[in-house]
């Protein structure tokens, strides 16, 4: 969709970190917005500064788990703007924890959040995008859905699901004119998930890790509807070549990749008792 000044998005978890500033850039372009998340009030404060932007932005308060909600957050929005061109499914929670020691209930909750409201919403906004013959679903999967991260076993199972969601998308759409991507944003060094990760940890990310700006996600979400792009990875340094190494020499790659990030994902997922 190269043209989005005029179209509308849904944007979930908008009240945010990442969600907020994809909603920036997606108003910059002229879009207007539905903004879904659970505070309303922040909600509320994001969208005053979207219609100070000058596109017009409707709230709606949404616990992107309760499917009810989810169906409410469709009708509300083509009741409002008659379509929804771009969905941006970017709600999502961390759960970073010894995987024997995180309660069950963490586990249920990370995918009902991240993954199962991403296939739930997709399904329940599909039927316009179809009736309409457009559209572009983006997700906000993470590099965890790559390489799936030692202490962060549920959150990375999510994000593949994620990303496997968005190639079947692509696969069975994309000749209905709807597209589907995937954002695989690395560590966040300026908002969101990862700075609380930090706080608890007491330091960052080790250097040699990189990682990304909230700024480059929200540019990348822009450039991933506007080129049709299947995924996109958000990193410096550059990930992909790393990735693909460990398609291609999957024991090689593993052993690599615990080489480098271990120390730090350990100190992540068992800080929480410290
Ligand atoms: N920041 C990073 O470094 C990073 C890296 C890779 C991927 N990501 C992904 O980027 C996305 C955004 O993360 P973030 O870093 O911006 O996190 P964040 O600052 O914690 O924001 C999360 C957003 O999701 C919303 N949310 C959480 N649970 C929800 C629920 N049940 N229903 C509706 N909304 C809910 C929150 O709003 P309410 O609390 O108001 O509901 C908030 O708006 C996530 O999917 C995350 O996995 C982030």
């Amino acid at each position: 969709m190269k043209d989005l000044k005029g179209r509308t998005a849904v944007i979930t978890g908008a009240s945010a970190g990442l969600g907020v500033r994809v909603a920036r850039a997606l108003a910059r372009e002229g879009m207007n917005l539905v903004l879904a998340a659970r505070s309303a009030d922040a909600l509320e404060t994001v969208a005053t500064e979207m219609r100070g932007i000058g596109v017009k932005a409707l709230v709606v308060p949404t616990d992107v788990s309760d499917e009810s909600q989810l169906v409410r957050l469709v009708e509300q929005s083509i009741a409002e703007y008659g379509a929804i061109d771009v969905l941006v499914n970017n709600a999502g929670i961390e759960a970073f924890r010894s995987y024997h020691e995180l309660d069950p209930n963490d586990i249920r909750r990370t995918i009902e959040v991240n993954l199962t409201a991403t296939l739930l919403l997709t399904r329940f906004v599909l039927p316009h995008m179809v009736q309409a013959r457009r559209g572009h679903i983006v997700n906000m999967a993470s590099i965890a859905g790559k390489q799936g991260p030692a202490y962060g076993a549920a959150y990375g199972a999510s994000k593949a699901g994620m990303i496997a969601f968005t190639q079947a998308l692509r696969g069975e759409y994309r000749s209905r004119g709807i597209s589907s991507s995937a954002i695989c944003p690395g560590f966040a060094k300026d908002g969101g998930i990862y700075e609380v990760m930090k706080q608890r940890i007491g330091r960052g990310v080790p250097w040699y890790l990189g990682s990304t700006t909230a700024e480059a996600v929200a540019r990348a979400v822009v450039k991933s509807i506007k080129g049709d792009r299947p995924d996109l990875i958000v990193n410096v340094p550059a990930l992909r070549p790393i990735f693909t190494f460990c398609q291609a020499f999957p024991r090689l790659g593993e052993w690599i990749v615990h080489k480098v990030t271990h120390r730090f994902l350990k100190q992540a997922g068992t800080s929480h008792r410290e």
